[in-house]
């Protein structure tokens, strides 16, 4: 196993997550460790149901983990006091999938995004319009767009939106289950190349959930690889896409992209980012 990072800022030891009880037990997370260092793009790959986004909702405490401990910053995530739980909630923002069903239908894009803020005390009333129309800015997105409502946009302004609700409090870290994966190819570049900008220039750690080992190529530093709730591999990106260890990296590293649709919707979102972002004038697809 490549060695964990030796000042981890995330750290996740032997997680257990069992539904259901009996014979009618089964384990979702069965042991997982993986940390995750200040800076870093942690990738974790697997295929649908290995796992992946109850290790996430554990990790957040959106479900109660068996067994296993779970640490940020020197916080014991199992027993937090309510002074770093506050802490833990303001700095560590979470992404879904889907933007359709993760923003209020109701709200407006400004209360949307004026909401963690009044939530978190990020920032003083007063600064928090001009904290708002930032943080739209950084995604692209103006202030004329304030006092529309979700349906007014497209799928990709949606999870622009999204990220913007997580980006406007300033976290130190970003949680990002399949963040592209409900959106068209082109969107997904877009969006893609919008996330791994932020991170650069917000200096961002980032947990980065995906079933495509492509997408998680294009933005990860090290990859940690998943199946049937376990770690099968833990590996630099050079590591896991050049000299897989395991039997099963290579088999989703292989995946015939015939036989993969989905799969292949991802390289051709990666090649179009790729092309993006190096100032193609015409990607090719
Ligand atoms: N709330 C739940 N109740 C029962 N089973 C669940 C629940 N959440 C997830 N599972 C099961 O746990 C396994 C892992 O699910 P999940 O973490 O969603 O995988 P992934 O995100 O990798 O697709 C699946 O078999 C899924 O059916
Ligand atoms: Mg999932």
């Amino acid at each position: 196993m490549t060695q964990m990072p030796a000042h981890p800022l995330l750290y996740v030891q032997d997680l257990v997550k069992t539904f259901g009880s009996g014979s009618r037990a089964h384990t979702a997370v069965d042991r997982v460790s993986f940390a995750l260092a200040e800076g870093e793009v942690l990738g974790l790959v697997g295929e649908s149901g290995s796992g992946k986004s109850t290790t996430l909702r554990c990790l957040m405490g959106l479900e109660t983990p068996d067994a296993g401990d779970l640490d940020y910053d020197r916080i014991d995530l199992r027993k937090p006091s309510r002074t770093q739980r506050r802490r833990f909630r303001r700095e560590v923002q979470l992404v879904f999938q889907d933007p359709y069903s993760s923003l209020d239908p109701r709200m407006t894009v400004g209360q949307i995004l004026a909401e963690p803020l009044v939530v978190s005390g990020a920032c003083p009333a007063r600064e928090r319009r001009d904290r708002v129309v930032e943080t739209l800015e950084l995604v692209d997105l103006g202030a004329e767009h304030l006092g529309r409502h979700p349906r007014d946009f497209s799928g990709g302004q949606r999870q622009r939106i999204a990220i913007a609700r997580a980006l406007v409090v300033r976290p130190r870290v970003l949680v990002c289950d399949e963040p592209v994966s409900a959106l068209d190819v082109s969107v997904q570049a877009q969006v893609l190349n919008l996330l791994k900008d932020m991170q650069s220039r917000l200096g961002l750690s980032v947990l980065f959930v995906a079933h495509d080992l492509a997408v998680v190529r294009y933005l990860c530093d090290r990859v940690v690889v998943l199946r049937d709730g376990r770690v099968v591999e833990t590996g630099t990106r050079e590591e896991i896409y050049t000299r897989p260890r395991e039997e099963y990296t290579r088999t989703l590293l292989e995946a015939v992209p015939r036989l993969d649709p989905a799969g292949e919707r991802a390289r051709r979102a990666v090649r179009l980012a790729r092309a993006a972002s190096q100032g193609a004038a015409q990607p090719v697809a």
